[in-house]
């Protein structure tokens, strides 16, 4: 970290056209003596110096107390049954939307929370800890398909769909992944055929959350092919629209309480005002949308991380072996120690993505890292918590196994690990 006052005398202003305006070149070429940095990471520090804040605001830590609150009393009686019987959480989410969970970044314009990204990652990090199958129809509402709405929809789409969504009135899913298009999706082979006053869509899309739950459906269809990702579309798709099927429900590892399908598209006609954008914004679309949905992930594998956390500390002051409780032993206080450690750091990660979307800044890499390396801990720590429990960790009245099992998905979905991996090494070797 920089501590040279050179850099601290530089005005605000100027920074700010660096991270806002994007425009770092002009500044190393401009008039200020400036010694070449190469990667912009390394200007973040330099920023503000004096600014850096790690407390939470009052706004904050009430959110985090209603999150919380809210996990332990709504969402923890039954979490286990309702895993097990696959059972989406409707009354849950019912109350989430009541609350304002559902819209939390939706100006109130559009009947939303009106909150900035830490608040909403905060009320994601609480919610996994209990059920990350209830926090990701959260995710996916407030950072797919409500904030994609509100930053690239009209104004009628908004005031149609997104006042509905933001309440939690209705529930919302992201169709871009397909049989054949999962990381690779620029190889979209849904086709939204252009009609003149409308679109016809043909195919199938796979692993949609909230696939039956959602009654709005944002789906990435390709209208010219011949222009590759330029030609795909981003349509908003009703349920009930003729020609529009469910498929069948996913049997998964984890996550089983979330409603997972695949969705048919049979000469499905939705009008052009459907569409988000101009013609062949759709996969741009998609990715600046994903981009903010992986930091919701990445909350939420923070969340299953230190809910693991959480339940094998406990279990460490109560359990005894060897005559006396077994955090006493250094093998477990060193396992301790490191989910501890790797907890927090991922909490830094998170957070700092979430801060650097409310300032308008590219989050582009900080969100990928806060998702590899959050679901790299969600992963590594439930496992450990299943260690310390031994036995009852293999139990589910214990809860760290379906946390475990939970945690998966987190390398998974709104981009592999991999996915991550190449967002991040693309950004820094570009830069
Ligand atoms: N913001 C804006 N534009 C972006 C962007 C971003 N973050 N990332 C890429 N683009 C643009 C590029 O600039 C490029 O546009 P131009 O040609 O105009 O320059 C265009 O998109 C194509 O980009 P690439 O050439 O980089 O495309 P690629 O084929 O190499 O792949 C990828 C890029 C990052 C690997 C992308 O395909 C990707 O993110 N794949 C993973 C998809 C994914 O996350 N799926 C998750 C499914 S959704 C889900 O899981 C939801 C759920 O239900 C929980």
């Amino acid at each position: 970290m920089c501590q040279n006052n050179k850099y601290k005398n530089l005005k605000w202003d100027i920074w700010n056209s660096i991270w806002r305006n994007d425009d770092y070149l002009q500044i190393k070429q401009g008039p200020i003596p400036f010694p070449v940095i190469d990667r912009r990471v390394s200007l973040r520090y330099y920023k503000k110096p004096d600014l850096m804040d790690f407390s939470l605001s009052e706004e904050h830590l009430m959110i985090r107390q209603a999150a919380r609150d809210f996990a332990q009393n709504e969402l923890l009686p039954g979490v286990i049954e309702r895993d097990e019987a696959q059972k989406f959480p409707s009354a849950q989410i019912k109350k989430l939307g009541e609350l304002g969970f559902m819209g939390m970044m939706v100006g109130p314009k559009y009947n939303g929370s009106g909150m900035d990204t830490l608040s909403y990652v905060i009320a994601m990090e609480e919610l996994s800890k209990i059920d990350a199958s209830a926090s990701v129809v959260v995710s996916v509402n407030n950072s797919l398909v409500c904030w994609g709405l509100e930053a690239f929809g009209n104004e009628e789409q908004k005031n149609k769909y997104l006042t509905q969504l933001a309440t939690g009135a209705v529930i919302g899913a992201f169709c871009l992944s397909e049989p054949e298009a999962g990381s690779d999706a620029t190889s979209q082979k849904t086709t939204a055929l252009d009609k003149g006053d409308h679109y016809v869509i043909n195919g199938t899309k796979n692993w949609i959350t909230n696939g039956n739950s959602a009654s709005v459906y944002l789906v990435m269809a390709q209208t010219h092919k011949e222009k590759g990702h330029k030609g795909i579309n981003a349509l908003i798709v009703e349920k009930g629209m003729a020609g529009f099927e469910i498929g069948p429900k996913e049997n998964k590892l984890g996550i089983r309480g979330s409603d997972t399908h695949s969705l048919i598209f049979n000469d499905v006609k939705v009008p052009k005002e459907n569409r988000i954008g101009e013609d062949g914004f759709g996969f741009k679309f998609a990715m600046k949308t994903l981009a903010g949905g992986r930091i919701g992930i990445a909350a939420q594998a923070l969340g299953i991380a230190a809910g693991a956390y959480e339940l094998a500390l406990k279990y460490s002051r109560e359990r005894k072996a060897f005559g006396t409780e077994i955090k006493n032993h250094q093998a477990i206080a060193f396992k301790l120690a490191d989910m501890h450690t790797q907890i927090e750091a991922a909490r830094h990660l998170v957070y700092k993505a979430a801060w650097e979307k409310d300032q308008g800044l590219n989050y582009d890499l900080s969100g990928a890292m806060a998702k590899l390396y959050a679901s790299q801990v969600a992963m590594d720590t439930t496992v450990e918590a299943v260690q310390i429990h031994g036995g009852n960790g293999y139990v589910k009245d214990y809860h760290v196994e379906r946390l475990m099992r939970d945690a998966k998905i987190t390398q998974i979905y709104e981009g592999t690990s991999e996915i991550q991996k190449i967002v991040i090494s693309r950004s820094i070797l570009n830069d």
